[in-house]
């Protein structure tokens, strides 16, 4: 028993089964003492002795029960999020609040702690370790083992931050916990969410109640059209091939391909060339607008008109130039560039007519990057797909593809670095052809991304399925909650270090056997132990972890094993609720102009 490196042994059974035989053993021996007609000397003797060796296999397991217990286990824990930024302050005392965030109660995984789960992995009586006896499923014991050395923890997360974990678990519990410290710190946010997740909505803007930054919450909702502010996430495209280039990432090429992507591209650089050399707006109205035939005969008309005013020369030129493109592709044959153009115009229309056309080409913004940022605004754009997930997925491509525009602008040109959190609970809603490069640069420009990823199936489905390796490679820390996913848990498996560790092997024969000899307790337990290298988080211990549990990868650190704790809110008002799905009576002309009063912000693009 002391052999056993966790401090008691597992089988239970065994010794309550030994302390019942031993124990029953000592009484029947007992009772014959006064009927067997023998030297009272041998039944007394056999007594005490079974009796002895039955307490102590009593006292054996009942240390092993409480033992199994403890291994059992949840660990569920809620914190307010004044009481959770006391802890981040006192765990972060020496490396200070900047960059640390605090993330739970854990301890740092070492090899030991690997040895240790290999070594309970491989004891014939780990079934006693059962997974649904805690409600948080999976295996407690993860965390258990290190429970002696549990402490609140922060994890420098400067860097970009991949959150994986399947659906239920605990990744909206993060991010929250998260966001909370962003709020905490005054840090501009932007979350994006494809899901239209109720609770992180409610509790972000409960966060900002708290902690006096109601004024700064700003809300986006293509579902709510009515409640929501307008943003142009053309705005910071400057120049046309820029402009081309984002239209043509989010195109459905379903039964195109490259050509018609080319196509699309040469269209749309030349129409938007056309539109800035013009003086016309570029967004996505005036895009589709002028998108067709018709539309660039019309651009053109426009811009014969507009050459008069024109006294820059270089400008002129442009536009000469550029309008001598436009009348020759206006007069190529109509059905070719219908043909060509077929699945732009879907894209075009989704986005460029009624609410959301609105929402996203409005004549001047409610907000906007520079605004977000410049003024440290918390803003949500919720991109549930209820109504059409194309229109939606493309949303978030163009907002995104625009903020990192304008912090890469703001970093060229003016050398300033932006200060930006952006948060999106499903990575592949966001990426497009040429996002990893684009993440990796933004970095730099002051943007601080955390994305989760839920399973590689989807990702196969919405993009390719490549991009996880390229999403692994761009994201630098990474926090992993449970994935039963086998392939992508053995992938993130993959980016923890390896380390040498050693397993202590156990075999019992058989269950101490009655008829062997007096001796009801002898058993025969073998070991041997083992010596491996593997990573020090293998696939298997991320498929098994609780809800609410993570290994974290911080590149050149030990990993750390967290509980990560759930913020209690205090009850205010529930942006859900009582803001969002409060019945909304509104004459239609009204139906816009509430938005300052309901989102409770004044401010315009800054
Ligand atoms: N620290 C925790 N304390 C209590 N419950 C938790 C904790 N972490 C996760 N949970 C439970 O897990 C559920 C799923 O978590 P959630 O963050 O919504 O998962 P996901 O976003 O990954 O689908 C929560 O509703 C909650 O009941
Ligand atoms: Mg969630």
């Amino acid at each position: 028993m002391s052999s056993n490196v966790y401090g008691f042994s597992l089988d239970k059974p065994y010794y309550l089964r030994s302390a019942l035989c031993e124990l029953g053993l000592s009484a029947v021996s007992a009772a014959s003492a006064a009927v067997m007609p023998m030297p009272l000397y041998i039944p007394l003797a056999t007594a005490t002795f079974a009796g002895f060796m039955g307490v102590r296999h009593a006292l054996y397991y009942m240390h092993s029960r409480k033992g199994i217990t403890s291994l059992n286990d949840g660990n569920f824990f809620t914190l307010s999020p004044d009481a959770m930024r006391e802890k981040r302050i006192e765990a972060a005392e020496d490396a200070g609040l900047d960059d640390n965030y605090y993330l739970g109660r854990g301890f740092t995984w070492t090899p030991r702690y690997m040895s240790l789960y290999e070594t309970i992995k491989n004891d014939p009586q780990f079934a006693s370790l059962s997974d649904h006896t805690n409600k948080a499923g999976g295996k407690p014991f993860i965390h258990n083992i290190g429970k002696a050395e549990e402490a609140d923890r922060v994890a420098n997360l400067k860097e970009h931050t991949l959150i994986a974990g399947e659906s239920g678990s605990g990744k909206t519990v993060l991010l929250n916990l998260l966001v909370a410290q962003f709020i905490q710190d005054g840090e501009a946010v932007c979350i994006i969410d494809p899901k239209g997740d109720k609770d992180l909505l409610n509790s972000v803007y409960a966060l900002c109640q708290t902690y006096g930054r109601e004024e700064d919450f700003l809300f986006f909702s293509l579902t709510h059209p009515g409640k929501s502010i307008t943003f142009d996430p053309m705005a910071n495209a400057l120049k046309s091939n820029d402009a081309a280039n984002r239209i043509t990432s989010i195109m459905d090429l379903t039964g195109g391909g490259k050509t018609f992507q080319d196509y699309c591209w040469s269209v749309l650089n030349l129409i938007a060339e056309s539109m800035i050399n013009g003086n016309h707006k570029l967004n996505i109205c005036n895009l589709l607008r002028f998108t067709s035939i018709n539309g660039m005969k019309e651009l053109h008309a426009l811009n014969n008109e507009v050459l008069f005013s024109i006294t820059n020369e270089n400008q002129r030129l442009a536009l000469t130039k550029s309008q001598a493109l436009l009348d020759h592709r206006s007069n190529h044959p109509s059905e070719h560039f219908a043909k060509m153009t077929v699945s732009l115009e879907p894209l075009l229309l989704s986005l460029g007519t009624g609410e959301v056309g609105h929402l996203l080409s409005p004549e001047k913004a409610d907000t906007s990057w520079k605004d977000i940022i410049k003024n440290r605004r918390v803003v949500y754009f919720n991109l549930s797909s209820m109504v059409d997930s194309y229109t939606s997925s493309s949303v978030c491509k163009l907002l995104v593809q625009d903020l990192i525009s304008y912090i890469g602008q703001m970093y060229a040109y003016e050398k300033k670095p932006s200060r930006i959190k952006l948060i999106c609970d499903e990575f592949y809603s966001i990426v497009y052809k040429g996002f990893g490069d684009a993440l990796n640069k933004s970095r730099q420009a002051g943007m601080h991304a955390i994305l989760g990823l839920q399973t590689e199936s989807d990702i196969a489905a919405q993009t390719d399925k490549n991009m996880v390796d390229v999403m692994l490679g761009n994201l630098p820390n990474k926090i992993s909650l449970r994935i039963s996913e086998e392939h992508l848990a053995d992938k993130i498996a993959k980016k923890f270090e390896e380390a040498e560790h050693t397993t202590i092997m156990k075999q019992r024969s058989t269950s101490a056997a009655p008829t062997d000899s007096a001796l009801l307790f002898k058993s025969s337990t073998s070991e041997r132990t083992q010596t491996r290298t593997q990573t020090i988080v293998t696939k298997e211990m991320i498929m098994g972890l609780p809800q609410g549990q993570a290994f974290v990868y911080n590149k050149g650190m030990m990993p750390l094993k967290i509980a990560i704790p759930m913020l209690e809110l205090e009850a205010g008002v529930r942006f859900f609720e009582d803001i969002l799905n409060r019945e909304f009576r509104l004459a239609p002309e009204d139906f816009f102009a509430p938005i300052d009063k309901l989102i409770g912000h004044s401010g315009g693009a800054a």
